[in-house]
């Protein structure tokens, strides 16, 4: 007896969709198989508790899968799991000792990342665009990894602004390169950014680092450094990042690009609420002119600027719902994965 395996998501609970991605998956399975009906002892699907539209075991009958016994049972809910997932073992009584290929399809390729491909999702824009909302919301849901490569510079920022060096002074910076600790940790799957041993992840949030992270990030020197520790992290396993030119510097080869945009007065309405939300009391109209302050020079500095990848998807979420943004996104995804 072989079993082969299988898994598959859906982007919605809604039949057309079950029965598709059924359909999608036993054809490769099949294909990439050279499997015959013969050898096919019993199918065992299983759902996630979110799926309650159709009966996958019904949609492989309805494609002509029909031809030994086929069952479904329900998984376990597990807290950080995939969403809306079918997975199928397959047994099998194989006439010769080939060697069987498992599929593993649209968002479940996360699930076996050890024979699924890498693959990274870019997301730039400028600031308060809704990045990393969305950047959290993938990650959560294809069980990915989410790096804020904007909490790097941050963090080189807070450590300048620390050792009072004027971020914007090229030379001064680059004294206090080797001093300049910056590490990414994961604690519960949450990105913790460090400095030497001290966790600085909600420190560098202050509005004060904002302009101080823009002014720093245009030194040659600095995006260096970080840019190889984001390569470094993202060819080892498949990770959402956002910034600034993840798409059309960092990784050019990203499987999918991002370019998220909204009017300068919603980005600035939505940090506004962000920062009063923590506690911190800013005038509406300094930051608005601060974030199109810091547009201006991270898009007009010479070294990696902010820019739209030629091949990106772009996102005006001026007037989207956070939720419409994550729904197109991953719509988008689910079309090319
Ligand atoms: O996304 P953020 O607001 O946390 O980023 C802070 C600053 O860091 C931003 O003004 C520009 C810079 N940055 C960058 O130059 N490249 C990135 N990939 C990310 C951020």
């Amino acid at each position: 007896m072989t079993i082969i395996r299988g898994a598959t998501t859906v982007e919605k609970d809604e039949k057309e969709q079950i029965s598709l991605a059924v359909k999608e998956m036993l054809d490769e399975i099949f294909t990439a198989n050279a499997l015959k009906k013969a050898e096919v002892k019993g199918f065992l699907f299983s759902l996630t508790t979110d799926i309650h539209s159709y009966h996958p075991a019904k949609s492989a009958r309805e494609c002509g899968y029909d031809f030994a016994p086929l069952f479904c049972a329900i998984e376990p809910d597990i807290d950080g799991g995939l969403k809306l997932c079918i997975r199928l073992m397959l047994f099998t009584d194989l006439a010769d000792n080939r060697t069987v290929k498992h599929v593993y399809q649209r968002g479940a390729k996360v699930l076996r990342k050890d024979i699924s491909e890498i693959f990274n999702i870019a997301l730039d824009g400028p600031a308060g665009s809704g990045k990393s909302t969305v950047a959290k919301a993938l990650a959560k849901d294809y069980n990915i990894l989410y790096l804020d490569t904007g909490a790097m510079y941050r963090a080189c920022a807070l450590k300048a602004l620390r050792l009072g060096v004027d971020t914007k002074d090229g030379e001064a910076v680059k004294g206090i390169l080797s001093q300049l600790d910056v590490k990414v940790e994961y604690k519960n799957g949450t990105q913790r950014t460090m400095l030497g041993e001290e966790d600085v992840s909600e420190k560098i949030r202050e509005n004060a680092v904002s302009m101080a992270a823009s002014n720093i990030s245009a030194h040659p020197v600095i995006r260096i450094k970080l840019v190889e520790m984001q390569r470094e992290i993202a060819k080892k396993m498949s990770c959402v990042l956002d910034g600034r030119d993840i798409g059309s510097a960092v990784l050019p080869d990203a499987k999918f690009k991002f370019f998220i945009t909204a009017d300068s007065k919603v980005r600035a309405q939505r940090r506004y609420k962000e920062l009063l939300s923590r506690g911190e009391v800013v005038d509406f109209d300094k930051l608005h002119a601060e974030i199109v302050a810091r547009d201006k020079q991270d898009s007009e500095r010479e070294f990696s600027p902010l820019v739209c990848a030629k091949d990106a998807v772009v996102v005006d979420t001026s007037s989207m719902s956070i939720e419409e943004v994550i729904a197109t996104i991953k719509s988008y995804i689910q079309s090319k994965i």
